[in-house]
């Protein structure tokens, strides 16, 4: 489907869009910025990151409301907590960092729990590597990458381009990849962190007070202590811990209850769990304009996301791996306060697939996760809309 020739012709019209306004380089900080009215982004080629997203809060300040560092070269230190970029080619974790393609064992590197899974597509994945940006005008900015045959372990070549555009009020993401040579899995997303106040609450430096909500989302993965699935799919039943369907609620309303002990793994209170995204009991739709698929808002600021996307599944981590030591940024924050991440300081979203289908068969999602030379493209797409109260 994806010649070499169309190929060169994408990327040539690309280059000569990127050529046409040589001005839009990047900042000193190593930053590319694009915008729309409302809404200021700005992009790093590690990863294809986004390092800050700046939107007005209630009072009329502008909050960078995703987490980063300062500078592009900051983000290739010893600390690598997959901040704002596309994990691939296979995001989230592999069970015993193994799957099976037409009857064919695969290995690839493990670099998780003791070497017992792959997490984000092992340690080199695509948020390790540095992508080529292909086109940048002043609202878009697309990146690409060529993952090699064999990297990681992965059969086969993937090419992908990732875009992302800002209109009123509005991030938009697309992204597409191409299994040029063999049969491999394909999933992808964009694994962002959030804290909608910009750390900027004189009250509280935490997420638990964001008001979170899935309407679509009754049932999540199954999954045994390292967070691996173990096949099963568990029901979110009204009023447990993992009820965020029936009715909206902050992330820390449930933190008390002996059943979020555990919910994100072994000794681990809270969350970072997949649900599921349960669309289709309605009939065809389309995804644009179905509602979104997640809300998050903050009454401090009064800035709210509604997150629309084509993706079946949501994952929703509650940051209780941070312990203080992730610096914030120099936009973010308040005076007299440490100027480092908490414990339940952020809150991570991200619109995908079911993780890890491709060592549970039965779910038979093979179309969505394996991809190769005669299958179609692998696409996600997802639209980030903000809001702000009065
Ligand atoms: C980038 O940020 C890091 C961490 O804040 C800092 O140590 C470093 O000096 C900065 N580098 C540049 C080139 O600004
Ligand atoms: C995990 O993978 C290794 C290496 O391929 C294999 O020897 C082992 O049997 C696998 N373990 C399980 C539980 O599947
Ligand atoms: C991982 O694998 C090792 C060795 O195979 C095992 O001892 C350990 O219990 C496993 N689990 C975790 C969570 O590290
Ligand atoms: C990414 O690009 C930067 C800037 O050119 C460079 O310093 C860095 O070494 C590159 N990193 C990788 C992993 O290629
Ligand atoms: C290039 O920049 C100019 C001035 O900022 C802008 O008007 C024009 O639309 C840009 N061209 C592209 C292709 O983005
Ligand atoms: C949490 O939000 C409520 C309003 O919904 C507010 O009264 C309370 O002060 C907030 N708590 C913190 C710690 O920000
Ligand atoms: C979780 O919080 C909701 C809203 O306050 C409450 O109705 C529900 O009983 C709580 N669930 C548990 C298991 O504590
Ligand atoms: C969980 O916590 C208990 C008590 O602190 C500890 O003994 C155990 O080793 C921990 N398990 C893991 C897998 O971290």
């Amino acid at each position: 489907m994806w010649t070499p020739a169309i190929l060169s012709l994408l990327a040539a019209t690309a280059f000569a869009q990127y050529g046409s306004n040589s001005t839009l380089g990047p900042d000193a900080d190593g930053k590319y910025e694009i915008k729309a009215d409302g809404i200021r982004g700005l992009f790093i080629p590690y990863g294809a990151s986004i390092s800050n997203l700046f939107i007005k809060g209630k009072d009329g300040v502008e909050r960078d409301i995703v987490l980063g560092f300062d500078n592009a070269t900051a983000y290739e230190g010893e600390v690598h907590p997959h901040l704002g970029g596309v994990p691939g080619r296979y995001a989230n974790r592999i069970k015993n960092s193994s799957f099976v393609i037409d009857g064919v064992k695969y290995n690839v590197l493990p670099n998780e729990n003791n070497n017992n899974d792959t997490l984000h597509g092992g340690p080199n994945g695509w948020d390790y590597r540095n992508f080529t940006i292909v086109s940048h005008t002043t609202d878009s900015i697309t990146f690409s990458i060529v993952d090699p045959d064999g990297e990681q372990g992965f059969p086969g070549e993937v090419i992908s381009y990732v875009t992302y555009t800002m209109t009123p009020n509005t991030w938009k993401i697309k992204i597409v990849a191409m299994a040029t040579t063999k049969k491999t899995p394909i999933m992808l997303t964009s694994h962002t962190y959030w804290n909608l106040d910009g750390f900027a609450n004189p009250e509280t430096p935490l997420a638990l007070n964001h008001t979170f909500h899935l309407p679509y989302s009754g049932q999540r993965v199954g999954v045994d202590g390292i967070l691996i699935p173990d096949g099963t799919i568990l029901p979110n039943e009204k009023y447990s811990v993992n009820d965020f369907w029936s009715a909206p609620k902050k992330i820390g309303t449930n933190f008390t209850a002996p059943e979020l002990e555990g919910n994100c793994g072994t000794n681990c209170t809270g969350y970072d769990n997949c649900y599921l995204v349960n669309r289709a009991q309605n009939g065809p739709y389309d995804w644009r304009n179905t509602g979104p698929v997640a809300s998050l808002s903050s009454d401090w600021s009064g800035i709210k996301v509604d997150i629309y996307s084509d993706q079946e599944a949501f994952q929703m981590y509650s940051c209780g791996g941070q312990k203080g030591d992730l610096p914030i940024k120099s936009t973010q924050g308040v005076q007299g306060r440490p100027a480092f991440v908490q414990q339940y300081g952020c809150v991570v979203m991200e619109v995908q697939d079911w993780i890890d289908a491709i060592n549970q068969p039965e779910w038979q999602r093979e179309k969505k996760h394996i991809f190769g030379p005669n299958s179609p493209t692998y696409t996600l797409e997802a639209d980030y809309v903000f809001s702000t109260s009065k």
